[in-house]
């Protein structure tokens, strides 16, 4: 089984309202993946029962996100007849080779995720076992596959450096049989983040120093995927900033966060720098700049809007899409998995 080379894997959770963050952070560096790479994109369903039950919704609320996650990713252009598309539970390597990262991960190195003490919050002894482990199971999602780049936003950084950390104790800790099944360069690649872009750390329009999340409770503080366009305009004007106009270069934005979060938004929606967007509004009001990234924003994300929509009409034919790509995705990780086996030791 020779080392694929070019495997893209990344995935989202069906929890809560998909928004600009996920869209300018991930969701379009997925559709641009697609020209260079192989790509495997999941709904993540098992990471989205971590949380407690009031987070993710209870059992409908868990599949109708699952169903809005995917309209998501073919609304903005991932095709899934020429890469895979489908929901993590469907595959059951992912959670079997989690239990074996659950072996090689340490507990000091969980301990040192910023994310789950941001989930827990005060009331650690509460949080589920799921939550804490949860990135040994990112690990196995990427690794199941192999993958070797993995695109995501900038809050999932450490979370790929753990993967990359029980890759490379796996290979360590079993250099002998993995050489043995003739891996010279040991069984799992350390997988590469991709985290490139204007719009890597999206923030709440409401407070430029917190990131632009589905958990916030004001709705105010972020833009979702199916907002209409007045509801976009409102958001964008009601978003906090600061009385200056906005500066001419870049440094400009440094100790300015609303400013520099909507000059970011504008530079992603744009597919151009935030210095081509200060060159033009260098020295403009809010009053002049917030009107015209409502303008780009509505024109951007409304056809995705409306063909999510049109998509959720027919949840079947989602479906469909699901269950055609976790057989393929099945038949990537099933082979993948029993070499895992034979290496640890397991009879297969
Ligand atoms: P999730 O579902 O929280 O977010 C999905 C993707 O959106 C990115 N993102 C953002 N990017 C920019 N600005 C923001 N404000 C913002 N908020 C979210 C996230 O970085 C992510 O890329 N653990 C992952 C899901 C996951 C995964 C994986 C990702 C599970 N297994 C394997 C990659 C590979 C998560 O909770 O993402």
């Amino acid at each position: 089984m020779s080392q694929p080379v070019n495997r893209v894997f990344s995935g989202v959770q069906p929890t809560g309202n998909l928004h600009l963050g996920n869209y300018l952070g991930a969701i379009t560096r997925f559709v641009e993946m697609q020209r260079s790479h192989d790509c495997i994109y999941c709904v993540v369903d098992l990471h989205a029962i971590t949380q407690d039950r009031a987070v993710w919704g209870g059992p409908e609320r868990l599949a109708h996100s699952t169903y809005e996650v995917t309209a998501a990713f073919l609304a903005a252009g991932i095709d899934p007849t020429k890469h895979i598309v489908f929901n993590q539970s469907r595959v059951p390597e992912h959670a079997e080779l989690a239990w074996i990262f659950n072996c090689i991960a340490r507990l000091g190195w969980l301990n040192r995720m910023t994310q789950f003490k941001e989930k827990a919050g005060k009331d650690r002894e509460n949080a589920s076992v799921g939550l804490f482990a949860y990135p040994n199971l990112m690990a196995a999602d990427i690794l199941a596959y192999r993958a070797t780049h993995v695109p995501v936003g900038d809050d999932q950084k450490q979370h790929l450096e753990l993967t990359r950390d029980i890759a490379q104790k796996f290979n360590n800790d079993f250099a002998d049989s993995i050489r043995d099944a003739g891996y010279e360069d040991g069984f799992f690649p350390l997988p590469e983040p991709l985290i490139v872009g204007p719009a890597t750390r999206v923030m709440s329009l409401r407070d430029g120093a917190a990131k632009m999340s589905k958990s916030d409770p004001s709705d105010l503080s972020r833009i979702n995927l199916r907002d209409d366009a007045d509801q976009i305009a409102k958001k964008i004007r009601k978003a906090r900033t600061d009385p200056e106009p906005l500066p001419s270069e870049t440094a400009g934005l440094a100790e300015r966060p609303g400013a520099a979060n909507l000059v970011g938004i504008f530079a992603a929606l744009a597919g151009c720098s935030q210095d081509k967007v200060l060159s033009e509004f260098g020295g403009a009001q809010f009053s002049v700049f917030k009107p015209a990234l409502a303008e780009l924003a509505v024109e951007k994300l409304s056809p995705i809007g409306a063909e999510m929509n049109r998509l959720m009409a027919d949840k079947a034919a989602i479906d469909e899409v699901l269950k055609d790509g976790a057989e393929r995705a099945h038949a990537i990780a099933e082979p993948i998995y029993r070499e895992v086996r034979k290496i640890v030791g397991f009879l297969v």
